[in-house]
């Protein structure tokens, strides 16, 4: 993140964009914390200032008193809010990311699940960016389903506050540089080239078991509840402070179905414990926490 922000302050001073002042910056920090929950503090002034700037100026604002206002102003303000938030919001995201994690649920987590006798199984990735993670725990799944010849059925839902993110993730298509971060085997099974071009698809067939969907986390408690195995928050919590970053946890609780895990990033745990779930102590490095079954 530092780098990126470093870049954005060079990008700033080049840009001639207008200084913003402090009563701007406490404002602007303060809606995206309001509508985002994502904290700004005053180090990440320049990556606010040039996302904010270059945007407002694409769309024909001048200052940001005028812009912010805009912001607020009916259906036209939300939907340039939308594409605010895609700017203000960091994408970064690769296949298998976390391998420790990916293999917990594909050499636990699932078989558990196929002695019990389950034949469906949900999994959420939560601030699911451009679909990467999506993917790489479907082909986990159908990967390990197809190990230990188990017919369940899977489906994968990705959710992200960012709506052009999520068109990325719809259309499952990658620069081929990507394909480097997805194991062989996987990249045979699950990936395909796109004639003419220097990307590659997910198949169909993967496709088909994955969804997208817009949603804020922080209003992870009225989202409707549809019992999940697995949640998967990886690099999400740590823009937002302590505070939100428990209220989320015991949002994602609630959508556990009993006996269900949530596996957040190493490193990204809560300060108190996640009231309605217990830690997973044989995972490893892997940050796991279970839903009791009763
Ligand atoms: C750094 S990416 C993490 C992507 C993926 N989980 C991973 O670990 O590779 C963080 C994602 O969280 C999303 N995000 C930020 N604030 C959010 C919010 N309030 N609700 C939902 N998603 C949010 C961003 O749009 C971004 O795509």
């Amino acid at each position: 993140m530092a780098a990126a922000d470093q870049q954005r302050g060079d990008l700033l001073q080049a840009s001639g964009l207008p200084e913003m002042d402090d009563r701007q910056f406490a404002c602007w920090a303060s809606l995206l914390e309001r509508r985002t929950g994502m904290t700004m503090p005053p180090e990440r002034k320049s990556f606010l200032v040039t996302s904010v700037g270059l945007r407002m100026r694409e769309v024909g604002f001048q200052d940001y008193d005028a812009y912010y206002r805009h912001l607020q102003s009916g259906v036209a303000g939300n939907l340039e809010w939308a594409a605010l938030v895609d700017r203000l919001t960091v994408h970064e995201t690769r296949f298998f990311r976390d391998p420790a994690a990916v293999q917990y649920v594909a050499d636990t987590a699932l078989p558990e699940r196929i002695d019990h006798g389950q034949d469906e199984l949900s999994l959420w990735s939560v601030g699911c960016s451009t679909g990467e993670e999506v993917y790489t725990l479907a082909m986990s799944v159908a990967d390990g389903l197809a190990r230990h010849g188990s017919t369940a059925r899977f489906g994968v839902t990705g959710t992200d506050i960012s709506l052009q993110a999520l068109s990325v993730g719809r259309s499952g298509v990658y620069p081929a540089r990507r394909l480097r971060d997805i194991p062989q085997t996987a990249q045979a099974a699950f990936c395909e080239p796109v004639p003419g071009q220097n990307h590659f698809r997910i198949k169909a067939g993967l496709r088909r078991r994955v969804c997208f969907a817009q949603m804020n986390v922080l209003n992870v408690h009225q989202a409707r509840r549809l019992p999940m195995d697995i949640i998967y928050c990886q690099n999400l919590l740590i823009y937002f402070d302590w505070a939100r970053r428990q209220a989320i946890v015991d949002g994602l609780a609630q959508h556990l179905r009993p006996g269900g895990l949530l596996i957040l990033g190493a490193g990204e745990l809560v300060r108190g414990h996640p009231e309605q779930l217990e830690r997973v102590t044989d995972a490893g490095d892997v940050l796991a926490f279970r839903r009791p079954t009763q």
